[in-house]
């Protein structure tokens, strides 16, 4: 995606140092190229260069004082500094002093609302991967921890995002930051229009692995209460948001309405089995009748890899009666018994590079098509 051009015009210097320091080293780095002024010669030269601006944040003394002719023409949208809310200086005026990751929330998701299209034009959308299976306990929650955090070691941006009924991402992701409330859930199904503007708050970073996800209190009522609407809105947001190469979605085995939209529109599913004669049948008959089960939209052989895991032995002969193409081996993982915490399955990789390769070059033609 094209950066954000932004800048910022203040006389002073320790607010402007400040906020290029927040700039630096926040995530936001990503999305925006800041450039700050705290004098007239320096603006009016970088002016002169009729440079793009796509964002103008100008301290409201300055705005005062240096007169508003010649930088508000060239920035797409303007907004003014407030040093005091009790005295609004304008329709675009913001308080200075809030907490800086909610100024630029906010200000980002006014220029988004306004300007999406041409800012998301030619910009490849995140890729939804989803792991399921017919049976439980076959390890797509190890899998799909695992793979995210492999992803980003690739140096790809991904979100781990838990829909099981109890969510186990704490096992696997913390940041010191986790508050684990279900805003998440409430934003979703009551106030879906402000969802995009409140993902800089739901979302955390686990700075071990680097893996951002959803920081919800385990709570199966509300998940159970997901409807596929519920997840299209979550996903279309972080879709929109710009922020990941990868989605990476941990689903339950049941099939609830959510689960469903989850496998509907994902870019590639993985299926993951055991070598379990109940689990071949019923992954065997879950093919046959996926349209009744997933619904005539989905062609889920075209986009499933079916995975063996933890595969110690030879399959079975009598196993070729079912007819499951399995694509991956993966190893019985000695670390990943019996734990006692998440860490092993997010330090040793599971997954052989030629396979991550696979998963991660497998063509999305049109990129995802959300909403
Ligand atoms: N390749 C592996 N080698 C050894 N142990 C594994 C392997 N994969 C998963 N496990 C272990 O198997 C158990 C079940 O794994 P996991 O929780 O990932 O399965 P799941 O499919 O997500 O389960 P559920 O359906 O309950 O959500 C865990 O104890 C996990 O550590
Ligand atoms: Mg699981």
């Amino acid at each position: 995606m094209n950066k954000i051009q932004l800048i910022l015009v203040d006389t002073n210097l320790e607010y402007a140092n400040y906020i290029s320091r927040y700039v630096r080293t926040s995530e936001i780095h990503d999305k925006v190229n800041l450039r700050t002024f705290t004098s007239k010669e320096t603006l009016n030269q970088f002016l002169k260069k009729d440079p793009v601006i796509h964002i103008g944040l100008v301290s409201e003394d300055v705005y005062a004082k240096w007169g508003s002719d010649s930088f508000v023409h060239q920035a797409d949208l303007l907004f003014l500094l407030e040093e005091d809310t009790r005295n609004p200086v304008g329709e675009r005026g913001v308080y200075k002093y809030q907490p800086t990751h909610h100024l630029f929330s906010y200000i980002l998701s006014v220029y988004f609302e306004e300007f999406q299209t041409s800012l998301s034009a030619g910009h490849q959308k995140a890729k939804l991967l989803s792991f399921h299976s017919a049976l439980g306990g076959t390890g797509k929650t190890s899998l799909s921890v695992n793979l995210s955090r492999q992803l980003t070691l690739l140096g790809y941006k991904v979100f781990y995002f838990n829909l099981e009924l109890v969510n186990g991402t704490s096992l696997f992701f913390q940041s010191p930051e986790d508050e684990h409330t279900i805003q998440l859930y409430y934003y979703a199904k009551e106030k879906p229009e402000l969802l995009g503007s409140k993902l800089d708050h739901l979302i955390k970073r686990d700075p071990y692995n680097g893996v951002d996800y959803f920081d919800v209190a385990v709570n199966p009522l509300e998940v159970k209460e997901l409807t596929g609407d519920h997840v299209q809105t979550i996903l279309d947001s972080l879709v929109h948001s710009d922020r990941y190469d990868f989605i990476v979605m941990d689903l339950d085995s049941q099939l609830q309405s959510h689960t469903k939209k989850a496998i509907e529109v994902s870019d590639l599913l993985l299926w993951v089995l055991n070598i379990d004669v109940k689990d071949f049948h019923k992954t065997n008959h879950s093919l046959t009748f996926s349209s009744q089960l997933y619904g005539e939209k989905v062609n889920l052989e075209e986009k499933t890899f079916f995975i063996l895991n933890g595969y110690s032995r030879e399959l079975p002969v009598e196993f070729e009666r079912f007819n499951v193409p399995v694509h991956v081996k993966l190893p019985e993982m000695k670390g990943w018994k019996n734990l006692t915490s998440g860490r092993p399955v997010t330090t040793t990789s599971i997954f052989p590079q030629h396979i991550l390769q696979l998963i991660v070059e497998q063509d999305v033609e049109d990129g995802v098509r959300l909403g």
